[in-house]
Order: C-alpha cells, then sequence, then structure tokens
C-alpha cells in the first residue's frame, strides 16, 4: 500500500519495544488494519479491550490505570476503564513530537496485528488518509444509538478511495440500545445501501459492545440471534492484502549513491514487484535502458529483491539516473505525463483554489502543479457527483493537474505507490492534500511546443531594451495605476517599448467572466501573469497594476519569466489612506455593505515579503515615486 508521509511515522524505539513483545504460533501473516469513527463512539474502548484482551498491555500500565479508574469521580466507578490504556499510549506517544497517527502491536496465538489509530478531531481526513495509506482493512465503528452519520460514509468514501476493499462494520454500544437486533439489521442495511456504489471486496457487520466486551474478543451471550464471528475472530481470518509477486517493477530513485569514483548506484525502496541481477531496466522519464549489474545492501549483495527492500542497484553500463527518476522492467512501462487527472482529498483549512500552485510529491519525485480544474466534488452522503469551484477542508473531488515537468506515474487501481501523491502548500509547507490518480491526460502528449525562428532575444534586440515585468500590487486605491501610468510616460518619452495592463481594464474584456471571491481572483492573477509573459516575450517592458492579493500568485507570475525580468513594486499605502481617497466611491459602498468580498475589508490582502520596491504614497507624490521606479530601472540597466 501506499505510505502517504504526512507526517512523521511512529517512534521506532516504542515500535520495536511493542513488536518485541509479539509472539505468534501460527503466521497468518500480518494485518494491518484502521479503525474509524466519530468523536464518543468507543473507538479507545474498543482498541483498549483488543490490547487488554490480547494482554499485551504492560503490567504498571495497567495498574496506572486501574488506579484512575477507581478514582471516585470516574464514571465507571471500579470497573477498569479500557480508553485510558490508549489515551495513556497516546500520551506518550505525542509528547514533543508531532504523531497524528498512532500505530499499535499485538498479537494473538492466530496472527500480528499493526492498528492505526485516528483520533478523530477537525483535522481527521488528514489523519485518516495518513493511517489508511499504511493498512490493509478497515473497522468502522458505529454507535447503535446513532447510526450511519455523514461522518461514517465520509470514512467508507476515504477507505474506498484509498484501495481498501474489506471492511468491519463494528456496531458499537448495543448494551444501550437493549441488544436488539431489529436496529442492528435497520443500521447494516443503511450502511450497506448507501456502500454498494463504493466497490467493497466485503463488508462484516459484527454488533458489540466494547465496553462489555460483548462480540469483541469472546462471543457475546446476550445477542443469541447472531451467529458470525466476534471482530477479533474476524480480524484473525480475514484475508487481506495483495500479491506482492504480481505487480510490475517500480523502483523510484531517493538519492544517487556515489561513495567513491569507482562506485556510482542507485539507491531507494522497491516499490512494487522484483528485480534480478541481470535483468534489463528503464530509467524514467529519459526512456533509457539499462542492465542491473549488482543489488548491494548494508547486508552483501542480493541476486534478486523485492516490494519493500531498500536496496542500492548498480548499473552495468554507463548511465545516469537521478533523484525522482523510476526505474521499471521494458515490458511494463508506467504513464508519463504533465496532465492527468486524479481523485484529490482536502485536507487544508484553506480551500483548493484551481490555478493555484502547489508541490506536488510522487514517491521520490517532486514538480510544480496546478489544479486546472475541479471537474466534480463527491457528496459523501449519497455519493453524487456536484458541480463546485474549490474544495473544501474533508471534501472529495475529481481535478485535473498540470505540472511543469512530466510525472511518472500508474493508475492508483494498478499500483497505490507510484499512483498516490500529496500537495504541499509553496509557503507552509504543511500537506493539504492527497491524491489518488485516475489517468494521464492524453492532450498533454497531443500539444507540443512549437519552436519558433524568432525569438525573445531577437525581439527586444530590435527594440534595443531589456524587456521585463513591473508587477504594481496593493489595495484598490492605492496609487497602482496612477504611478505605473506615470512611469509609462516616462519610460515612452525615452523610446522605450511599453505596456500597461491594468485590473480595472481586463476585467472589461479578457476577464469579463471573473468576480472577486478569491477562486476568481487566482484565475484572474493566473491569466494576467501568463499575458505578462507573453508581453515579455514580445521584448516589450510591460507594467502590470492588480490588487493581485494573494503571495501565492505573485510568485507563479514572477517564476514565469528570468529571475532578473521580475520586479515586484509594493505600492504601500494603509487601508485607511485608501479608504480616505476612496476615488471610485467603492470603500462607501463596501462599508455599507453593497460590495461583498472586498479587498482589505471582507477580503484578505497579503502583503509582499520581500518586494524590489516598497512605495510609501502617503508622503511622496506619484510622479516622484515614478523616477524613484526609474532610477531602479537604470540601475538594473533595464533602461
Ligand atoms: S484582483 O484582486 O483580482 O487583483 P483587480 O486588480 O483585478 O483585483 O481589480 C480590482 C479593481 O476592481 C479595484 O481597483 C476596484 O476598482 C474594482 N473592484 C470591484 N469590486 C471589488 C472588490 N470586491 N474587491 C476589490 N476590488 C474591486
Amino acid at each position: 500500500m501506499a505510505r502517504l508521509s504526512v507526517v512523521g511515522d511512529t517512534r521506532d524505539s516504542a515500535r520495536d519495544r511493542l513488536a518485541a513483545h509479539i509472539v505468534a504460533d501460527e503466521d497468518r501473516g500480518l494485518l494491518r488494519f484502521l479503525t474509524c469513527g466519530s468523536v464518543d463512539d468507543g473507538k479507545s474502548t474498543l482498541i483498549g479491550r483488543l490490547l487488554y484482551d490480547s494482554q499485551l498491555v504492560f503490567e504498571d500500565q495497567l495498574k496506572n490505570v486501574q488506579k484512575e479508574s477507581q478514582r471516585p469521580n470516574s464514571s465507571l466507578g471500579t470497573e477498569i476503564d479500557l480508553s485510558l490504556l490508549v489515551d495513556g499510549l497516546q500520551a506518550e506517544r505525542e509528547q514533543g513530537i508531532t504523531i497524528d497517527v498512532a500505530y499499535r502491536y499485538f498479537s494473538t496465538p492466530r496472527r500480528k496485528f499493526i492498528v492505526a489509530d485516528t483520533p478523530g478531531h477537525v483535522q481527521y481526513t488528514r489523519n485518516m488518509a495518513t493511517g489508511a495509506s499504511n493498512c490493509d482493512f478497515g473497522v468502522l465503528l458505529i454507535d447503535a444509538r446513532q447510526g450511519v452519520l455523514t461522518q461514517t460514509r465520509r470514512h467508507a468514501c476515504i477507505l474506498s478511495l484509498l484501495g481498501i476493499t474489506k471492511v468491519a462494520l463494528a456496531v458499537n454500544k448495543m448494551d444501550l440500545i437493549d441488544f436488539d437486533q431489529d436496529r442492528f439489521q435497520a443500521i447494516v442495511n443503511d450502511f450497506t445501501a448507501f456502500a454498494a456504489p463504493l466497490g467493497f471486496d466485503s463488508i462484516e457487520a459484527i454488533p458489540v459492545s466494547a465496553l462489555k466486551g460483548d462480540n469483541v474478543t469472546t462471543p457475546s451471550a446476550h445477542m443469541h440471534w447472531y451467529h458470525g464471528p466476534t471482530l477479533l475472530g474476524h480480524l484473525e481470518t480475514v484475508e487481506a492484502g495483495h500479491n506482492r509477486e504480481s505487480s510490475p517493477f517500480r523502483f523510484p530513485v531517493q538519492w544517487v549513491n556515489r561513495p567513491h569514483l569507482d562506485f556510482r548506484g542507485v539507491s531507494g525502496t522497491v516499490a512494487g514487484g522484483s528485480i534480478k541481477t541481470g535483468d534489463e531496466v528503464v530509467i524514467h522519464p529519459t526512456g533509457k535502458r539499462v542492465h542491473i549489474a549488482r543489488i548491494v545492501t548494508a547486508d552483501g549483495d542480493l541476486e534478486y529483491a523485492q516490494e519493500g527492500d531498500a536496496v542500492t542497484l548498480t548499473f552495468a553500463e554507463e548511465v545516469d539516473a537521478s533523484r525522482g527518476d523510476v526505474l521499471t522492467t521494458p515490458d511494463a512501462e508506467p504513464s508519463v505525463a504533465d496532465q492527468l487527472a486524479a481523485k484529490i482529498i482536502w485536507f487544508d483549512e484553506e480551500s483548493m483554489l484551481p490555478g493555484r500552485t502547489y508541490t506536488i510529491r510522487c514517491g521520490t519525485q517532486t514538480s510544480t502543479a496546478t489544479v486546472s480544474s475541479l471537474k466534480y466534488k463527491l457528496n459523501v452522503d449519497n455519493l453524487d457527483h456536484v458541480a463546485g469551484k474549490t474544495l473544501e477542508m474533508n471534501e472529495v473531488g475529481l481535478c485535473n493537474l498540470s505540472m511543469t515537468k512530466p510525472l511518472v506515474f500508474d493508475p492508483y487501481g494498478d499500483s497505490t505507490e507510484t499512483g498516490s501523491f500529496i500537495l504541499v502548500d509553496r509557503f507552509t509547507n504543511a500537506t493539504v492534500a492527497a491524491g489518488m490518480i485516475e489517468f494521464g491526460l492524453r492532450r498533454a502528449t497531443n500539444v507540443k511546443w512549437q519552436e519558433l525562428s524568432v525569438d525573445k532575444a531577437s525581439r527586444a534586440g530590435l527594440k534595443e531594451q531589456k524587456p521585463c515585468v513591473l508587477w504594481f500590487t496593493g489595495l484598490s486605491g492605492s496609487g497602482k495605476s496612477t504611478i505605473a501610468n506615470a512611469l509609462e510616460r516616462r519610460l515612452h518619452a525615452f523610446g522605450r517599448h511599453t505596456y500597461m495592463l491594468d485590473g480595472d481594464n481586463i476585467r472589461h474584456g479578457l476577464n469579463k467572466d471573473l468576480g472577486f471571491t478569491d477562486a476568481d481572483r487566482v484565475e484572474n492573477i493566473r491569466r494576467v501573469a501568463e499575458t505578462a509573459r507573453l508581453f515579455v516575450d514580445a521584448g516589450l517592458i510591460v507594467m502590470v497594476s492588480f490588487i493581485s492579493p494573494f503571495r501565492s500568485e505573485r510568485r507563479m507570475a514572477r517564476e514565469l519569466v528570468g529571475e532578473d525580468e521580475f520586479i515586484e513594486v509594493y505600492v504601500d499605502t494603509p487601508l485607511e489612506v485608501c479608504e480616505a481617497r476612496d476615488p471610485k466611491g467603492l470603500y462607501r459602498k463596501a462599508r455599507a455593505g453593497l460590495i461583498k468580498n472586498f479587498t482589505g475589508i471582507d477580503s484578505a490582502y497579503e502583503r509582499p515579503e520581500s518586494p524590489e520596491l516598497d512605495l510609501d504614497t502617503t508622503e511622496v507624490s506619484p510622479d516622484e515615486l515614478a523616477d524613484r521606479i526609474l532610477a531602479e530601472l537604470r540601475r538594473r540597466h533595464v533602461v
């Protein structure tokens, strides 16, 4: 399964300590499973019960729990509160480090288990997706009094999206509904009807009481109508996981290992299939072919390596590979494309905005990606496809993405390792989404770059100037256009070839279809940045005068042209001053509630952090400021 490294993994020492206690008589293979449910439906108690009954609880820990539970104010009196067991572990694990998913190990004579416990706070899809990406099986917990909730449906969707095909539906707190068979059956019917389109291979519904122990590890004495397995019994016998042998060979290069001149190898972990020495492999995206000379590990050379093995491969031929390349066998090649369609689960509190650029990480590959369009989002209550422009936190949608360089991948259905990716915010470094690739877009291969004989340098040469973008940003009424206009007059007088792109004017034509929501502003700036790039390519000095309130899009505009071709001019006029000037009477209207999403009032403006020029318009006249910009252009040899 894919490992979405959204947060750090569990501490190895704690893991080893727990793993050392695992003794399995009859090895049925490890089962990695995930428990998910809403707050208060008894998840901690259930996991505590599994740990307690399989006796993987340290003596001292148990004593603490007994003490805690026996406090007079404990709701359980002298009974042991099993949830304290889990919460205790969690507190220990969370000390000083961010662990959003806690992995616990336990075993029975029949099987070993790792359970991913994902806390159900607000950012739950982030944790859930992280946990689920490490699992083969999901336990969906339902409070019998509540029945199937939106949260349950959302969890089921995410499990299915992440490729988990087998689930157990643990209908908990049966003791609180008098072990009522009809109520249980109604919940099961409700869930199976909803989940039919999600395509689970099996759904095992089990009525339990985690608190009292009914049907968790031992059959209940209160539900004679139920003849199925206990939850533990099902976990011990269910077949889950996938066949390692049959998947095609995939090796994402993590780093190039060159300790001394006569050794050169590529290191990484086999993400799928297997390889042996002498085999021919293709290096993507270059398409070069080589033969495997050696498979090197810390414990000596191997003849053969398979999924999960961390190895260094050396080639028989002198061919270069670099980090982010993917090695495959020639008979099962992956897709290579710079545009693709993918399902996305959005994690971040800031909504997904088409047109904004994010960092995409797919295995060891990193690139810049833009969501070019949201095809639909999923209504998790009925699985309907809903039209929408953005994705909010915890929403799921199908998107088209475009990357600045081609990505090597497989559809998620073929490989969870090479078919999944994460999107990362370029400023905060937070993981904002997880993605499952559906397919590459054919248009990516059908549109080729047309080489032209007259280029930017020759166009600029004819005009005897250095083209560049002067990007004016600031609040409405700050003076951007006035200063840009004064500057253009001066440049024109010097015989320079210029052009002016002004927000209000462009919104009359090219961007007539856009309003002032965050999503529309992102698209507004994307288009004008692309236009500015074309004008620079035409050899012109181009002035852009747009509020451009978001640093992400200003950065995107900067990256579209050469490093010394972008001059960000922050027209730094305080809101009070803009509002007092109010040249178009818009602030007055906005304050009166007649204009929504007005920048500085009910829509954000992110100040530039390091603009090339920061202009104070409160003390200095527009003409003087234009002279100052001109001086800066001279210093840069633009004029
Ligand atoms: S941007 O935020 O998308 O960059 P842009 O520069 O194109 O904005 O347009 C800003 C101009 O549109 C303002 O100078 C103002 O005249 C006008 N305008 C109308 N409604 C708004 C609004 N809600 N917020 C900001 N400007 C608005």
